[in-house]
């Protein structure tokens, strides 16, 4: 079998031009513009590139985007009086702080004062706990931008096996939520996992979240699973090249002999990530405005 390689890229840019066209019905309604918060403390340098990425795309979707930079050694007041700020800024539907936060600052206070209707990453307790209890909220957007994959090449996925291969807060956890609703059977494994191969071979769903390079290959896969990959990994570089090989934590070749359909990287659940976070933040437009929220989006 050679597997069906999951567009999300193309996937991603549809879900933009839809969140895009919404954006703009909103705005005819509401007479504002559905608006982002991205604030990013400290310099780190992939941080800097995604906080760019993500104010262009808001632009883009015909939203307004407020990007705070604040220097590497903010204190937690200063941090947590600008999050108070945009909690009350009635232009601001939703809000992220950019992780990992320089080690001075402690993430869950700070992500605990965002207002939870604000949360377009779905990191506040109250979200997590609307996700685990069936209430709607925010649900993290990489998660949920694999679901979607998933829905749109499965359909049903009712009594499906699926293993998520990751435990984080941010993607292992939400998405076995996420696969429990749809009515999966799940297993959530990780690095204390005995025998993770023979477990990784029971799915017809795959959800590897780990950030080891290459780790599931083909020996581990059951004939016809449809496998979704988070990592992004970068490989050394190879003599005379300046930057390694971006890689998933499943050996793509190879599991493309066996498997039905997976995620290539780059290109796969990457792009899913910010138009999914753009998604969200109609959402919370629409929420904040006291208007229906969208369907199908
Ligand atoms: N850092 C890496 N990914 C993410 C994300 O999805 N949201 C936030 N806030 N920070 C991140």
């Amino acid at each position: 079998m050679t597997a069906t390689r999951i567009d999300g890229k193309a996937f991603a840019a549809k879900l933009r031009e839809r969140v895009g066209a919404t954006a703009l019905t909103f705005a005819q309604d509401a007479g504002r513009k559905p608006g982002l918060a991205v604030v990013l403390v400290g310099d780190d340098p992939a941080s800097q590139v995604y906080v760019g990425s993500k104010g262009k795309a808001t632009l883009a979707a015909n939203m307004n985007s407020f990007e705070h930079r604040l220097p590497d050694d903010t204190g937690e007041e200063a941090l947590l009086s600008l999050i108070d700020q945009l909690n009350n800024d009635d232009a601001v539907d939703g809000i992220l702080v950019q992780l990992p936060l320089p080690d001075h600052l402690d993430e869950q206070s700070i992500i605990a004062s965002i207002n939870p209707d604000k949360d377009v990453d779905g990191f506040h307790i109250i979200n997590a706990g609307r996700l685990s209890v069936g209430q709607s909220g925010f649900v993290p957007c990489t998660p949920l931008g694999c679901m979607m994959l998933l829905t749109d090449r499965l359909g049903d996925l009712s009594g499906l096996e699926a293993v998520v291969v990751g435990r984080s807060n941010i993607v292992g956890k939400p998405m076995a939520q996420l696969l429990l609703d749809a009515n999966a059977t799940v297993t959530i494994a990780h690095s204390r996992t005995k025998d993770l191969p023979s477990v990784v071979k029971r799915a017809d769903i795959v959800v590897a979240a780990v950030g080891r390079p290459h780790m599931i290959g083909k020996d581990w896969l059951k004939d016809g699973a449809t496998v979704i990959d988070v990592g992004i990994n970068r490989l050394p570089p190879e003599p005379g090249k300046e930057k390694g090989k971006l890689v998933g934590d499943v050996a793509y070749d190879e599991a493309s002999e066996i498997a039905a359909a997976i995620t290539p990287v780059p290109g796969g659940v990457g792009p899913m990530t910010i138009a999914v976070l753009l998604r969200n933040t109609v959402v919370a437009a629409h929420r904040n405005a006291g208007l229906d929220a969208p369907k199908g989006l």
